[in-house]
């Protein structure tokens, strides 16, 4: 039987282990994925002992990122560049991989869900600067945007993550994020500002285009109040639960061998975990 868990600390939030259970039960797979509670000061010892804990691979979520990274053997680009790791697996001489799996899951999302978000090249305004918006800023480069404002509360963390990414980011004062928009094409919110218990997110649209698109990484609640006050005035929107549906994909096809598909029943079954069924 193959296993694959997620690690965390603490780990009882993640929804990993719904995604894969629910893949594993439909393509019909002898496996199993558990949550692994695992302490900061542990986690060397887990990863360097994961293979006797018969695990094949992992996902890692906070505050694991940026240590397994380090101690992965190998990382692909997509890590590399977001300094950070998701998804781990041991390979056939039983090195530990690391990949990064937002980006992949954020970009594959917004191309199903808002087709043509980069046509005419314009700018696109990415509010944040932690480890998701990172991830973004890669995907988003990587997939060909050509400009990138980014806004973040704390400045020199907007500036260190442009400085990373070179001239096509340019930062944007948080407080003149709503005039920014003009002549955006695409707007991300990847605060975890509008996240229930979080303050709200306040953002004025009126200087946006009605054709662009707004996404929200953000998938709970799945709706957010920047999603609804954008598709009430006509953008195209896409929400934060399809980019963590189809990040997870690329860790379960390593791990069981199949290739999972986003389909809109997976979609419902997470949904309704976060109790909007
Ligand atoms: N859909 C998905 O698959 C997915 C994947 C990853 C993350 N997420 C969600 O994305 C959000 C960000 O995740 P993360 O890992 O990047 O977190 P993080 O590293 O902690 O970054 C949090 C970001 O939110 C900003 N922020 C927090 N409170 C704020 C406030 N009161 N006013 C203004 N800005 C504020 C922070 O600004 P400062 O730098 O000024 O603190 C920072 O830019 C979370 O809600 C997370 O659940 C979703």
């Amino acid at each position: 039987m193959k296993r694959a868990c997620v690690i965390g600390w603490p780990v009882e939030h993640s929804r990993s282990p719904l995604i894969h259970r629910y893949w594993l039960k439909q393509y019909g797979i002898d496996g199993a994925y558990e949550k692994e509670a695992v302490r900061p000061e542990d986690l060397a010892e887990f990863l360097g002992s994961l293979k006797e804990r018969g695990y094949a691979g992992a996902n890692v979520t906070l505050p694991h990122k940026e240590a397994a990274l380090q101690l992965a053997a190998l990382a692909d680009e997509a890590a590399r560049a977001i300094g950070a790791a998701n998804t781990l697996w041991l390979d056939d001489s039983g090195r530990l991989n690391a990949s990064n799996t937002d980006a992949y899951g954020f970009i594959t999302n917004l191309s199903a869900a808002a087709s043509g978000w980069n046509e005419g090249g314009r700018p696109v305004m990415v509010l944040g600067a932690g480890g998701a918006a990172r991830a973004i800023v890669h995907g988003l480069l990587a997939e060909g945007a050509r400009r990138i404002l980014l806004a973040n509360r704390t400045s020199g963390r907007a500036r260190a993550l442009a400085a990373a990414f070179g001239p096509a980011v340019a930062v944007v004062d948080w407080q003149e994020r709503a005039r920014a928009l003009t002549g955006c094409g695409l707007l991300v919110n990847a605060t975890s500002l509008g996240m229930t218990g979080k303050d709200a997110l306040d953002l004025d649209l009126a200087a946006f285009a009605p054709h662009a698109v707004v996404a929200d990484i953000v998938y709970s609640p799945l709706e957010t109040e920047l999603l609804a006050a954008a598709r009430a005035r006509g953008n195209r929107t896409v929400d934060g639960l399809g980019m963590l549906l189809h990040q997870a994909v690329p860790g379960f096809e390593r791990w069981f061998g199949v290739r999972p598909e986003v389909t809109p029943g997976l979609r419902d079954h997470i949904a309704a975990s976060l109790g909007e069924g």
